[in-house]
């Protein structure tokens, strides 16, 4: 039997560059977690986001991490946070000895929603039991509604940072999500619109911050010829030799957008006329990079559900997935506080994201597109064993 080549949710893309750049970086012999890759690396990242300044690290959860540390996060604190999110989000708090306290979506961005996050302030406020900080998390490329979200933290002083790990290129009001908080974040994990195997990105126009981050980052090391410490650091510092690949990814990040775009509106006009299915919404405040094609199916009207789906595509070496498990459903936050939760619990149990690659070529998007048909009985109905 011929098996299908894989198709995987968001491989990596080159763009050509990468090794131009990793062959600078031998040819410096900084095969270091320094070097003028890394340099140059935060410099065009800084320039392309609109930021003042950024520091390169080992991912976008040791990113967060340090942005948490910075802002005053710390033991026995509370952190407001999205729960409809991947889990780094929620664990970085946890790192900080602190308490995340989970805020459910909205509808129309799948993102925080800001009326829960007004009610909750005004009722804490009377309290004196303030979140310290709040992380905003840009999903699945889409940005939340920001400037309702920072309003209310400027008034209530509570620390914003933003995780927009997923969001690198999209655009909010002309902006880039990622620059409205006290600092924002970025991942360049494998799967994210530019990649450079692991990494992450901190941006913010507050200089002391970033080269706070960037001294515990390498290890805290205080100045002096010897090896002194008077503050306790970590290795996170990003690679020089990756810091090649990113500079060689920066260079597509425009084109990556657009092809997630594509994607997505292809996706659309072949699939939406079918009973049950939804696309993921975008807010009209925002310029979402649709990093992941999303929808969700509504078992009742579709007469299948996602998970038969899954398998159906899995049947055709075709990798597909859930929306993210919201943060309070995980065995890991039982017991956590949550505002709201009925939003992101219903995306999460009719969420799907499809193959959203941009190297992929017309003939693997048809593919999944007529076994996503196939599910509704349309042509090759054998491929979707369990019809509700
Ligand atoms: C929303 C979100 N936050 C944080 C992260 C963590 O980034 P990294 O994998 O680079 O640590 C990711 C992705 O991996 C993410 O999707």
């Amino acid at each position: 039997m011929k098996i299908n080549k894989r198709i995987f949710l968001s491989p990596p893309h080159m763009g050509g560059q990468e090794l131009k750049y990793i062959n600078e970086a031998f040819a410096s012999n900084y095969i270091a977690p320094v070097g003028p890759q890394v340099d140059a690396f935060e410099k065009e990242f800084a320039e392309i986001v609109g930021a003042q300044y950024a520091a390169a690290v080992s991912s976008g959860t040791a990113a967060l991490h340090l942005v948490l540390r910075y802002v005053g996060v710390e033991q026995g604190d509370e952190v407001f946070c999205s729960t409809f999110t991947f889990v780094a989000s929620a664990n970085a708090i946890m790192y900080q000895g602190a308490r995340p306290v989970f805020v459910d979506s909205e509808p129309r961005s799948w993102n925080m929603d800001p009326e829960l996050i007004e009610h909750e302030f005004s009722r804490r406020a009377k309290k004196n039991r303030l979140p310290k900080a709040l992380v905003l998390v840009h999903l699945y490329g889409q940005p939340s509604d920001i400037d309702s979200i920072k309003q209310l933290c400027d008034n209530y002083e509570v620390a914003l940072v933003e995780d927009a790990a997923e969001a690198l290129g999209a655009t909010y009001k002309d902006k880039v999500p990622g620059t409205f908080g006290r600092a924002g974040i970025f991942s360049f994990n494998g799967n994210k619109i530019i990649t450079t195997s692991g990494g992450g990105m901190i941006v913010s126009d507050d200089e002391e911050l970033i080269k706070k981050v960037r001294f515990w980052a390498t290890q805290a090391r205080d100045p002096a010829a010897h090896y002194e410490h008077s503050e306790l650091g970590y290795n996170y510092r990003m690679s020089n030799v990756l810091a090649a690949i990113g500079r060689g990814q920066l260079q597509v990040l425009g084109e990556r957008v657009e092809a997630k775009r594509k994607i997505f509106q292809k996706y659309f006009d072949k699939l939406h006329d079918l009973p049950g299915i939804d696309f993921m919404p975008e807010s009209s405040f925002g310029r979402s990079t649709r990093w992941l094609t999303c929808l969700t199916i509504d078992p009742v009207k579709a007469n299948i559900d996602r998970d038969a789906i899954i398998k159906a595509l899995e049947t055709e070496n075709i990798e597909s997935r859930p929306t993210w498990k919201p943060m309070h459903l995980q065995p890991l936050y039982k017991g956590y506080e949550i505002i709201g939760g009925a939003v992101a619990e219903e995306i999460f149990e009719k969420g799907l994201c499809l193959p959203s690659g941009t190297a992929m070529t017309d003939e693997e998007f048809q593919r999944v597109v007529s076994i996503v048909r196939s599910c509704w009985g349309d042509g090759m109905g054998e491929n979707c064993g369990e019809l509700l």
